[in-house]
């Protein structure tokens, strides 16, 4: 298993109770708030942001669709419900994994939906395994970026697809506008190239590139929004002290986030040699 830093432990830990606790009426309620759907979302990807990936991965009845970093199964349950798509989810806790194995259920598409606990980084499946791949601000929780690239590249069919978004740091900061960012941002943003140049390395040519930072943004304020409507029923779940923190911890990614410091994007690619 690739995954070997205390501080990717950390996060799996960290990762492993959102989880556990994601299935409880408010944290829906807020998910439903802040995103449009409630799966146990752990990644800033909307309802309408999942509608257009779908186009943009062509995905159909004949598709398979690998889901990286797939958490409790958004958006990838959802990708196979109005598509029709067999679906792999792919992450490291099995706890989301369980719960979108119940979900699947649930909507009555378990027979074409699987999971597996594995390491994007090093993937159990042949070569060309899939007509597309995709994943939600995972590169932004991982430090082996160009190898989780390098292994989506070789299990993605010749004429397949990939979209992903991420969260990275605006490039050309100074230190403490760079620092700023990195406090305020998932626990892996910094990356030591840009994305389109290590995409290149790794095989993948983009084909369209959004900016989703307004809607990152809009996302966050309605999240904060969200939290204070519910504000009781969070503290019972979660006690005073962790509700303020997490309320803080919004009002100060929303601050990095106005200034221009980090931004959420979302790449659309295909293999280079197609
Ligand atoms: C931002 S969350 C997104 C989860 C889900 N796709 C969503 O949109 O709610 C990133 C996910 O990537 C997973 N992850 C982090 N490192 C990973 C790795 N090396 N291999 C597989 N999954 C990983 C985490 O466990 C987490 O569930």
């Amino acid at each position: 298993m690739a995954i070997c830093t205390k501080a990717e432990l950390e996060q799996k830990a960290k990762f492993n109770s959102f989880y556990q606790l994601s299935t409880h009426d408010v944290l829906r309620k807020i998910e439903k708030y802040t995103c449009g759907c409630c799966y146990g979302g752990n990644s800033w990807t909307t309802k309408k942001q999942a509608e257009y990936i779908c186009k943009a991965l062509n995905l159909s009845t004949q598709s398979s669709l690998l889901d990286l970093g797939a958490g409790a199964g958004w958006p990838g349950l959802y990708l196979s419900s109005i598509s029709g798509c067999s679906l792999t989810l792919v992450d490291l806790p099995e706890t989301g994994l369980k719960i979108a194995t119940r979900r699947s259920i649930q909507d009555k598409i378990s027979e074409r939906v699987r999971t597996l606990v594995a390491d994007a980084s090093q993937l159990p499946f042949n070569k060309q395994s899939f007509d597309a791949v995709s994943h939600s601000d995972l590169l932004c929780c991982l430090f082996s970026k160009l190898k989780v690239l390098t292994e989506c590249r070789r299990i993605t069919h010749a004429h397949g697809k990939m979209v992903f978004t991420v969260i990275s740091i605006k490039p050309g900061l100074g230190k403490l506008d760079y620092e700023k960012a990195v406090s305020n941002s998932p626990e892996f943003i910094q990356a030591a190239e840009e994305y389109s140049i290590m995409l290149r390395r790794c095989g993948w040519q983009i084909v369209d590139k959004t900016d989703l930072s307004e809607d990152y943004l809009e996302s966050c304020r309605l999240q904060i929004e969200a939290d204070d409507l519910y504000r009781d029923e969070l503290a019972k779940l979660l006690g005073e002290k962790e509700t303020s923190d997490r309320i803080g911890n919004w009002n100060s990614k929303l601050e990095v986030i106005g200034e221009g410091l980090v931004t959420r994007d979302l790449y659309v690619c295909s293999p280079n040699d197609s």
